[in-house]
């Protein structure tokens, strides 16, 4: 038998305490399962100023946290709680994070390695020695650098390794110079891993590309994709000096969250062998959203930012003639794009049978949406891994994606002749494909037997978090390997 592993998750969200993004699942997701899997693991998040100690049951360690950074010592305070069995740690600093939002703000970079800070001193103060810490996007990545360097000779940190988790490249943690003052580290020779935009500056996404044991992506697909330019935005030369080193792992869903059978939040719970709960569920929210409550006219949604990276520029630019005609009703929820609120409200105006758009982001919403929808639209021209996939083929509704990232890894191209795949796949992220794409959903919609087959096929389909939590043991496993032969 393998020994059980000592786990530190480093992040800046976790659901349910904190979400602005996909990262946050992932994090009140996977400690679970590792949890079962028998492992001990601490989460640490910061804690921004709304977390409500009462709701959440916080109790505040009695010591003080002494952060050093830059040859200053500042004192940080510490909340812990659990929550299903996980042991979460929450920094408490509020000239940092008690604030409206999570990040987004001039002083991100001091906020956040701050916090990384005081998340390896939480160890040191709890006395809980990680045997590996796993970093989750730029907001924790300085970590694998101070491990290389600062803390290099720190005996409580001499064996942690370190995974570094890349859910969105997009996203790297571009500073100006005085990051390094501030995390008390030196600039690195050579200058690609410093630049990736502007000149001097810092991607602390880089620097834990350069410096982690092991670096991970949200899915196999993704992971190749960064290696080359377009998805690389600027770091797929230090990912490809290091792709020995990078795996993807598939993210799993909530099964207990996402489960039509048992799902509070939707009109009618429905399985695959009844699927009475799903008619009643469209029409509950065609009632809801005040388009026209009809069963036979396809309901196709779109939960997501509004943005070109997520392909939405494509959808605004084909769907008005469906709606025209009458042919399907288009459901929106998420913010973005300014241009796309005003064109989604233009639309709204001219179809008000045929549109819903509501500018927010709901997690009841969510459900009632996927619940009762017939399709989801992700025309993503990047995702890394994606979620609402997942979720919509577990509710019976048919995702309709562009082949990228997770999208290619979880929905497979329907095939008529062999009765296969789960949704609509298509390749080049143009109008015409899309829309080509919609076409042939279409086409299926209209034979209920085929169209029954093809949800069912979604329904029976596993993205468990355990599948999810055997692959990271193996990298934390990795990691800790690495970190000793080195
Ligand atoms: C980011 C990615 C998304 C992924 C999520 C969780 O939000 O954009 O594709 O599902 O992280 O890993």
């Amino acid at each position: 038998m393998q020994s059980s592993l000592r786990i530190l998750i480093v992040a800046a969200e976790m659901t349910p305490f904190v979400k602005t993004g996909g990262l946050a699942d992932v994090i009140g997701a996977l400690p679970r399962a590792l949890v079962d899997a028998g492992h001990d693991v601490r989460v640490v998040i910061p804690r921004y100023g709304w977390i409500d100690c009462q709701q959440f049951d916080l109790t505040l360690h009695p010591t003080l946290l002494p952060v050093p950074l830059n040859e200053r010592v500042e004192h940080a305070q510490l909340f812990l709680t659990r929550l299903h069995n996980i042991t979460v740690w929450f920094v408490d600093y509020p000239a940092f994070f008690d604030r409206d939002g999570v990040s987004m703000y001039d002083d991100d970079d001091h906020r956040f390695i701050f916090f990384c800070r005081a998340a390896l001193e939480s160890c040191r103060q709890l006395d809980w020695q990680p045997d590996v810490i796993h970093c989750h996007d730029w907001h924790a990545a300085i970590i694998p650098n101070w491990l290389r360097t600062t803390l290099a000779d720190d005996p409580f940190f001499a064996h942690a390794a370190s995974l570094l988790t890349i859910h969105n490249l997009a996203f790297q943690g571009v500073f100006g110079h005085r990051v390094l003052e501030i995390a008390g580290v030196p600039a690195l020779d050579f200058a690609v891993t410093e630049s990736t935009d502007a000149r001097n500056s810092v991607a602390l996404l880089g620097r834990g590309i350069y410096y982690a044991d092991i670096i991970n992506t949200v899915s196999p697909s993704y992971a190749s994709e960064i290696l080359e330019p377009t998805a690389g935005a600027g770091l797929d030369p230090q990912l490809r000096a290091r792709h020995d080193r990078l795996y993807g792992v598939l993210n799993g869903i909530d099964g207990t969250v996402y489960n039509s059978a048992a799902d509070a939040m939707i009109a009618s719970p429905y399985t695959m062998d009844d699927l009475a709960g799903k008619a009643l569920c469209k029409a509950a929210l065609q009632r809801e959203l005040g388009v026209g409550v009809h069963a036979d006219v396809p309901v196709i949604s779109v939960i997501s930012r509004l943005t070109n990276l997520k392909g939405y520029d494509l959808i605004d630019e084909i769907i008005e003639p469906f709606l025209q005609q009458q042919r399907v009703q288009l459901v929106v929820m998420g913010t973005g794009q300014q241009r796309f609120h005003l064109r989604l409200n233009e639309l709204r105006a001219r179809y008000p049978h045929h549109v819903a758009f509501r500018l927010t982001f709901d997690e009841a919403l969510v459900h009632r949406i996927v619940a009762g929808s017939d399709m989801l639209l992700m025309p993503s021209r990047v995702e890394p891994c994606g979620t609402g996939q997942m979720i919509a083929m577990r509710y019976g509704t048919v995702p309709v994606v562009r082949a990228t990232g997770g999208l290619r890894d979880t929905v497979t191209n329907y095939h008529a002749p062999s009765n296969y795949g789960t949704g609509f796949v298509f390749a080049e992220a143009t109008t015409h494909a899309l829309r080509d794409a919609i076409e042939r959903a279409l086409v299926v919609y209209a034979d209920h037997a085929q169209w029954r087959m093809l949800m069912m096929r979604g329904m029976m389909s596993d993205f468990t978090w355990q599948v999810a939590a055997v692959r990271y043991v193996d990298l934390y496993r990795r990691a800790i390997a690495a970190r000793k032969s080195s």
